[in-house]
């Protein structure tokens, strides 16, 4: 069997998507494998980067070496103004995470998150495509599908675009509005069950991220869901200094399947 690199079929774009690696670098070095085996000719990271993990810095790294544009999550924020965090959020669980990750970071990784950009766009075949981290006004804003069509319209409305890409809640989403995609690749690292309150949220043990391709007018989007290896990804919990590691054991003990 031939293997034809999408691009050099018929100007074929394949697209991989990840958002919201939040320091699982079990999980992306896993989705990483399986984009390198997917004929990808381009991947875009959405943001939300080290927090909230067992390896912060070892996930920084690795996203580094894949040299693909970064757009900068409220959790990248946190890496180069640490305060912010206390602004987001009340709940001690994420503040002290947040703290002790940002602890880690040497100059040369909050050089990194400086280098991420608000958003990403890029036009291939007949379309474009723009990637956010939260809406295309803030990054620590939802975009989610059981928004009425009115609400929708109110965030996203102004923003031109065939295809409209969003992380931040992760939760995977696709939904049309006014005949544009508008999809969310879900979390890499911390995929949720349910839209995030207040309360710790159920997690699922798979990683998620999305591939585009675009051929003309025709673009296919598929959101993905993958399992990392379990043992693997506690071993490096417990393996890890994270101050809240058993919490996180607990999580991925009662992840949803
Ligand atoms: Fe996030």
């Amino acid at each position: 069997m031939v293997f034809v690199r999408y691009s050099e079929y018929n100007h074929l774009m394949r697209i991989a998507v990840i958002s919201d690696l939040h320091g699982n670098s079990v999980a992306l070095d896993h989705v990483l494998k399986e984009i390198e085996g997917s004929n990808v000719d381009q991947v875009v990271c959405l943001g939300d980067v080290a927090t909230l993990g067992p390896q912060p810095l070892k996930t920084t790294h690795r996203l580094q070496e894949a040299g693909c544009p970064c757009l900068l999550g409220n959790h990248d924020e946190f890496m180069i103004d640490p305060a912010r965090v206390r602004e987001y959020s009340k709940v001690p669980v994420v503040v002290k995470s947040v703290e002790w990750c940002h602890s880690l970071m040497t100059p040369k990784e909050i050089a990194f998150f400086k280098s991420f950009k608000t958003e990403h766009d890029m036009i291939t075949g007949s379309k474009r495509l723009r990637f956010f981290h939260g809406s295309p006004t803030s990054n620590s804003e939802d975009v989610i599908a059981s928004m009425s069509p009115a609400k929708l319209e109110q965030l996203i409305g102004k923003t031109e675009g065939d295809v409209l890409v969003f992380g931040h809640t992760h939760l995977q989403m696709l939904v049309q509005h006014h005949g544009r995609h508008i999809f969310n690749p879900g979390s890499l690292g911390s995929p949720f069950k349910d839209l995030f309150f207040c309360e710790a949220p159920t997690i699922f043990s798979h990683a998620e991220y999305a591939i585009i391709d675009v051929k003309g007018q025709q673009v296919d989007i598929l959101l993905r869901r993958t399992q990392p290896d379990m043992q693997k990804l506690k071993k490096s919990v417990r393996d890890s200094e994270y101050p809240l590691k058993e919490f996180l054991l607990q999580q991925y003990e009662s992840a949803a399947g």
